[in-house]
């Protein structure tokens, strides 16, 4: 099956700045695609090389099996003929044209027929929750409002490929929140391709069908969300996504020692060469209350349903989240069971 966006050996300079390097990337029809990383990794550069705002210093693009860039070929397809949707990072409607003639304007610069129009935009401000809001100004809308606005303007010409970059990043917290589910909900009604940009990584745990880590310019990992939080491919990657612990261990026989912690703690482990490594725990894969580690409560923050703590055991600090139900004081002594590790290939 053909892909909607394939990126080859893709490089840009900024003059001497190298801020994307050897870039591949294949993108299906239909998937929800998040660029995570952290401020100035490359993510909007990414995506303005795809929808033809910034050049590329070398690589191909394709769309739709066009190739839309190729340095070698000396191709260069223009914006407004690759038939991509953006939304950018401070949405950006026009205060002075009403949500009609924001959402109206892609159209009209296609040249569409009047009738054709206001039949487009009535039915794309359906989609977007906003019919009888037309003839209002942005400053008459609430934040997500005008955020919405900036989506039927992305979406009215019918675009296959949606480009997101931090398009939520405007709205406060509660309404991001329900925002995601209204963006995701959106892209599976049209069925259309979405690159979606955030340095935020829950937003793009809850949003993606698979996540692209990057950092420096370097693609680190590319998998589900799952596949990276089980089996992130380097600490960089383990800390970006979700909290993680780090430890020393030393590994015998498939048997992992966790170094300087107080009281022995052994985990099994899979296929691992004898020697030392650094491993990653994640919080909820510690349990308090039983087991061969012994330690002590620093500190306790409780999150809702659940409570962090931080403990110290030997020389070595770490996070464990635990139900509600477990309360620890402060200062207590506590025995603990680390349950599952992942180690970190040298
Ligand atoms: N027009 C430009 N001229 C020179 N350097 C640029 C230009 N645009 C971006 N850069 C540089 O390229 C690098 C990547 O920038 P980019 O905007 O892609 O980062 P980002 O991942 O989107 O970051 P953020 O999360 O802060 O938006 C940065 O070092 C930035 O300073
Ligand atoms: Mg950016």
């Amino acid at each position: 099956m053909m892909s909607s966006i394939v990126l080859i050996s893709l490089e840009k300079f900024f003059g001497k700045n190298h801020v994307i390097k050897n870039l591949n990337l294949e993108i299906k029809h239909g998937e929800f695609v998040t660029l995570l990383g952290p401020s100035g990794c490359g993510k909007t550069t990414t995506l303005r090389m795809i929808a033809g705002f910034e050049k590329p210093s070398s690589g191909e693009i394709k769309i739709e099996d066009r190739t839309v860039f190729s340095s070698e070929k000396k191709i260069n397809i223009p914006p407004e003929e690759r038939n991509i949707g953006m939304v950018f990072q401070n949405y950006a409607v026009w205060p002075h044209m009403t949500v009609f003639d924001n959402v109206a304007y892609p159209l009209k610069i296609r040249k569409l027929p009047k009738g054709k129009i206001k039949e487009k935009v009535m039915r794309m401000l359906d989609i977007v929750k906003l019919t009888g809001l037309e003839s209002r100004y942005p400053y008459q809308l609430s934040g997500g409002q005008q955020q919405r606005v900036a989506f039927a303007r992305a979406l009215v010409f019918s675009p296959s490929i949606l480009l997101l970059d931090e398009p939520l990043s405007n709205l406060d917290a509660k309404l991001r929140e329900e925002m995601r589910f209204e963006v995701k909900d959106l892209q599976k009604r049209l069925g259309i391709t979405v690159v979606y940009v955030t340095h935020d990584q829950s937003e793009a745990m809850a949003m993606s069908d698979r996540v692209v880590i990057l950092k420096d310019g370097i693609i680190q990992q590319i998998g589900t969300p799952l596949e990276i939080y089980e089996n992130p491919i380097n600490e960089f990657v383990a800390d970006f996504i979700g909290n993680a612990n780090f430890f020393l261990i030393s590994v015998n026989n498939n048997i992992a020692v966790i170094e300087k912690l107080e009281g022995s703690q052994k985990v099994a482990v899979k296929n691992i060469e004898n020697g030392s490594y650094k491993a990653i725990v994640r919080p909820e894969d510690i349990i308090l209350g039983s087991g061969e580690g012994k330690g002590r409560i620093l500190k306790r923050a409780f999150l809702g349903k659940e409570i962090v703590y931080t403990i110290i055991s030997g020389d070595t600090t770490f996070k464990v989240i635990a139900p509600k139900e477990q309360l620890f004081d402060e200062n207590e002594n506590v025995s603990f069971n680390i349950k599952k590790l992942v180690v970190l290939k040298k």
